[in-house]
């Protein structure tokens, strides 16, 4: 049996976002979503099995974590153990290359690459779709980070049917505005369920988003960039809109962040293409097209850090380990 593996997985900004349950146990989405696997910021994970029957532990940037993240580690991993018939623990160490709560994904590069290392070290099935039904349990969009460059992920049905899996789409760019690195004070778990709960418009939502994936998905067929730049905006503000209808009203977006979808608008009165997207969180992702990108991140420096990123790599296992905390020699 192997003792430990490592897997490397990217964060995805969705272009139709996901956001609601339909059943929270399993993590099936209310409705289908469609997202770009970034090339930057990536999540690499070592998970080794124990052997001295001690608890699972976390090793998270370096430092020993416990609380929220581990348990939710611990979660994921009991059902690798039930699924795998195995009663070992792990010791999991990640480092993650992307400010960590920012609204910039890093739970769904973390449990890519969790499941990915996990399936392979607990043997459990490593075929596309086995690993992105996996990683959705651990995070709803880490499904979307199994996938290589674009993806779809489908609502299903029941565990079996909801996964991702890669579409064909136009070459694309983003540039990310980091406007605050800083976490977010209210979980896009808790988020989403306050929208459920509280939200006269999450029916609407819904079904708008829906309708929505159709058409983004005939954009990328076609493609059509501007129609999926305008489709992706269009999404990104119909979400955070629900997600402030909520009571009490949960904000993501700044006024920094405002004030980058303000200047994307200017820029496409000046002529350049960019449109705007943002996740749960302040930062704020221009979609453009790759030969417009410099322009476009050279126009929204003044807004915060910004980092031009491509289509990238879906999760995947890699040679090399994560070093453990105590020694900080790889073992
Ligand atoms: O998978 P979660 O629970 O981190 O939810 C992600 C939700 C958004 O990032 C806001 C939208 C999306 O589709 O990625």
């Amino acid at each position: 049996m192997t003792i430990d593996a490592t897997a490397r997985a990217h964060p995805n900004m969705a272009l139709v976002k996901y956001w609601g349950k339909r059943d929270e146990q399993i993590m099936l989405p209310s409705t289908g979503s469609l997202s770009m696997t970034l090339d930057e910021f990536p999540t690499t994970t070592t998970v080794q099995l124990r052997e001295d029957h001690g608890p699972d532990v976390l090793e998270l940037n370096g430092a020993v974590a416990q609380g929220e993240p581990l348990r939710r580690v611990t979660r994921f991993l009991d059902l690798v153990r039930e699924r795998a018939g195995s009663e070992a623990r792990a010791v999991v160490r990640s480092r993650n290359e992307v400010p960590t709560g920012a609204g910039l994904a890093s739970s769904a590069s973390g449990f890519a690459a969790l499941a990915t290392a996990a399936s392979a070290v607990y043997e459990l099935p490593q075929d596309t779709r086995s690993l992105s039904r996996l990683a959705r349990r651990g995070s709803g969009s880490a499904c979307r980070s199994i996938i290589d460059r674009m993806a779809v992920w489908h609502a299903g049905e029941d565990d079996a049917t909801s996964f991702a899996e890669q579409i064909e789409a136009p070459e694309l760019a983003m540039v990310v505005v980091v406007v605050d690195a800083g976490g977010k004070k209210v979980s896009s778990r808790e988020a989403m369920r306050l929208t459920a709960a509280t939200s006269p418009f999450a029916a609407a939502w819904r079904a708008s988003t829906a309708r929505t994936l159709e058409e983004m998905l005939a954009a990328c067929r076609e493609g059509d960039v501007e129609r999926i730049g305008e489709l992706a905006e269009t999404n990104a503000l119909r979400m955070h809109a629900v997600i402030q209808s909520t009571v009490p009203s949960v904000r993501y977006l700044r006024g920094a962040s405002v004030g980058v979808f303000d200047a994307i608008e200017q820029l496409r009165a000046d002529g350049l293409q960019a449109w705007g997207t943002a996740d749960a969180g302040p930062n704020v992702v221009a979609i453009t097209r790759p030969a417009d990108a410099a322009a476009v991140a050279d126009a929204l420096a003044g807004h915060g850090e910004v980092r031009v990123v491509r289509p990238g790599p879906g999760a995947r296992l890699v040679d090399e380990r994560v070093a453990p905390v105590s020694t900080g020699e790889v073992r």
